[in-house]
């Protein structure tokens, strides 16, 4: 697909961080972040929701409970839904001890006490005029959130993110709903778009029906898993769309999808499809 990929002045093949470097530090975290804008990978992605007072900020979950100590810290809150909580009290949140729990021999006493960020930090972190770190922003739930669209859009224009015809695109949007995609099109038409699937996909006539929806609203697929799909890859690319499938954190999974001619790749693991590609 690289001949697709190319009228959008991707490199190929495109290297995204799955929520920054997760592999190495807490998900969507200030380490995650700039440990991925170091590796030099082409974009990070992010999931955007809207606190209860309005804040665009990043995070996977729709609760708090796996990533943070919220029923610690809020033992009387009787539903810990994400969007139920103001930015204040979600700043009170540690999102990094889980990590250190949940992965010791990766631990790291800076983890400790994380903070979560808006997504106007991690404009300023990932700085994508200076560096060439290209945003992925994903719009998460985007049906909980009216007009998400719209304001993620205002915010990039007041940080003067605009793309540029002679480069790779700064922004890229990834979302699993096709309304949100439609919109951020008609909004922002100069950001290619992801269209993401919620399974893999295990038949042909499946596949077909995803293709059919992107090309509504997306010029590419994102397609969940990498066993059942590498044969459609090329089904996808005769329609003029990209792939790029998530998540990929093994060696083998890029041989696979590098046979297949997959245009990119989302992973926890910069570092490594770095070193596959030789980009590092
Ligand atoms: O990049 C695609 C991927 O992030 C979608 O799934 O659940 O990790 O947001 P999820
Ligand atoms: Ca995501």
């Amino acid at each position: 697909g690289k001949e697709i990929i190319e009228k959008y002045n991707f490199d190929y093949p495109v290297l995204i961080a799955h929520r920054g470097s997760s592999y190495e530090a807490p998900e969507s975290t200030e380490p995650a972040m700039k440990k991925s804008v170091q590796s030099g990978i082409d974009y990070i992605e992010m999931d955007v929701q809207r606190t209860k007072d309005g804040e665009l900020v990043i995070f996977h979950d729709q609760e708090l409970l796996r990533l943070t100590d919220a029923a610690e810290v809020f033992p009387e809150r009787d539903n810990y839904r994400f969007r139920n909580f103001t930015l204040e009290e979600l700043r009170k949140l540690d999102y990094g001890s889980w990590f250190n729990e949940a992965y010791p021999d990766r631990a790291r006493d800076e983890y400790e006490g994380l903070d979560i960020l808006t997504l106007e930090e991690v404009i300023e972190i990932v700085d994508p005029v200076n560096t060439g770190v290209g945003l992925a922003i994903e719009l998460k739930s985007p049906y909980l959130y009216q007009d998400i669209e719209k304001e993620i859009i205002e915010l990039l224009n007041e940080k003067e993110i605009y793309e540029d015809e002679e480069l790779a695109p700064r922004v890229l949007f990834l979302s699993f709903s096709p309304a949100s995609l439609e919109r951020l099109g008609e909004l922002r038409p100069e950001s290619p778009r992801l269209l993401l699937t919620s399974s893999n996909v295990a038949t042909k006539w499946r596949w077909e029906g995803w293709l059919n929806l992107t090309e509504e609203v997306a010029e590419g697929i994102g397609p969940k898993g990498h066993v059942s799909l590498p044969w459609y890859i090329g089904a996808a690319h005769r329609r003029g769309l990209f792939v790029f499938p998530y998540v990929i954190n093994h060696s083998w999974q890029i041989k696979v999808l590098t046979w297949f001619s997959a245009d990119g790749y989302i992973t926890d693991r910069p570092e490594l499809l770095n070193n596959f590609f030789d980009r590092a």
